[in-house]
């Protein structure tokens, strides 16, 4: 006892270090809070109970909850015990991938019908994004640059730095209309190196809601092809802009038509309220059968090695739907009166902001703006006071997810931003 007393403090540190080492991980510094993420925080620690959250990207009913589709509904009747729980192939679930990929490049296409479109089943939109990612970077022959819209989704940026591709941008959204930067996306485009990579949104662009026109989408495509430009779409609305699965699908397939060998992203999450089921599609055009076989052999050796071979239960369920004719309409229906509970949010919120509360400034872009996410056009300072006045929540940049409004919410979301514009809340 009295000799460890006497023991000189240097020992008694070693003595600590050895038995309370310094962690491994003590210079992995803090990471920044997801921004959309970090407004749910905020929702769910406020006790208004009138608060509305705009911030989620997830739809909801007329009474503000979730909604199970009632063919997704039957779809898991049908499945219900039916089914192993067997590992799928790695690129995924046949008779969904086929029937997906019919849904996005329609079944008269001609790449589709001679069997030219190599196609993986992915983790929803997000892994579709970066299993493409990874193989433009990989075999890409021409360029390891991939230009996003300003702004973009947020996380596009993350997903394709960390596929080693180098991240740019081309102007998109005009601040001053609220509306589409026609020209300065036209010379963005015109001005990006022979065989660059751009990224676009085929629908319901995320987060501003504006969409080129049918018009300007072919303008597009002529002018992509003249550059020699790669065009690498991001489907993850397919049926939430207009209600029209094939209308939305039109700027992708008319860049088919016009010979384009486009890289497709596509996500069941939205339009299909398959949110956490995780079940998407990452597809290729080539120009042969052959061709295809080699593509897809390299997808296979791609996915093998991230998660060997995706899950199983939400390709189920959006394969019965897509491959069962009955089904299919009843879901076409379902997706229809989802697009139109919003675009009538959109009506109601227009018509409060400019009839009832006369709201200085032009809401037109409310009702003009496509999809889901409407650009409000309001400031960082204005979202700040609707958070802490009216516990009215949204991401900084003004961004409102219009499937958080409804019957019961719109009218005090529209008096509450005509509070924030006047500066009386
Ligand atoms: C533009 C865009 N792409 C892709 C995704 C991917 O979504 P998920 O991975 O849930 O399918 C989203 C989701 O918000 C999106 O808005």
């Amino acid at each position: 006892m009295l000799s460890r007393q006497l023991k000189p403090a240097s020992t008694r540190l070693v003595r600590l270090a050895a038995t309370r080492p310094v962690s491994v991980w003590s210079t992995v510094p803090q990471g920044p809070p997801d921004p959309i993420l970090g407004v749910t925080e905020a929702f769910k620690a406020d006790t208004n109970p009138r608060k509305i959250n705009l911030g989620v990207g997830a739809y909801r009913d007329e009474n503000g909850k979730p909604y199970i589709l009632p063919s997704v509904q039957e779809a898991e009747n049908r499945l219900h015990g039916q089914v192993d729980k067997e590992y799928l192939p790695i690129t995924g679930l046949p008779s969904f991938t086929s029937a997906a990929a019919k849904l996005a490049y329609g079944a008269d296409c001609a790449p589709l019908k001679e069997g030219s479109i190599a196609v993986t089943q992915s983790i929803s939109g997000t892994g579709a994004l970066r299993i493409g990612g990874a193989f433009l970077s990989r075999f890409y022959p021409t360029s390891k640059v991939v230009y996003l819209p300003s702004p973009s989704w947020g996380n596009h940026t993350p997903i394709f730095r960390d596929s080693a591709l180098e991240v740019k941008t081309y102007r998109y959204f005009d601040k001053s209309t609220v509306g589409l930067d026609w020209a300065g996306m036209i010379q963005d485009i015109k001005e990006m190196p022979t065989g660059a990579i751009v990224l676009l949104h085929a629908c319901a662009h995320n987060p501003t809601g504006v969409d080129p026109t049918k018009e300007q989408w072919e303008e597009l495509s002529g002018l992509i092809k003249e550059k020699g430009l790669f065009p690498f779409f991001d489907m993850a609305y397919q049926g939430f802009a207009s209600g029209d699965i094939a209308g939305d699908a039109f700027a992708p397939r008319h860049f088919v038509s016009q010979g384009h060998q486009i890289a497709l992203c596509q996500s069941f999450a939205k339009n299909m309220g398959l949110y956490g089921e995780r079940v998407g599609l990452f597809s290729l055009v080539t120009a042969s059968p052959e061709e295809k076989a080699r593509v897809e052999s390299q997808l296979k050796i791609l996915v093998r090695p991230m998660y060997s071979n995706p899950p199983v239960h939400g390709a189920r369920l959006a394969g019965t739907i897509l491959n069962d004719p009955a089904l299919y309409a009843q879901w076409e229906g379902e997706v229809k009166g989802m697009a139109s509970r919003i675009i009538s949010m959109r009506e109601a919120l227009y018509t409060l902001l400019t009839n009832t509360y006369h709201t200085p400034g032009n809401w037109s872009h409310i009702t003009s703006q496509i999809g889901m996410f409407s650009f409000t056009g309001l400031t960082q300072a204005q979202t700040e006071v609707l958070a802490s006045k009216r516990s009215v929540y949204m991401t900084k940049d003004g961004r409102i997810s219009m499937a958080g409004l409804n019957g019961g919410n719109v009218e005090y979301f529209a008096k509450s931003v005509d509070g924030a514009v006047k500066g009386t809340l």
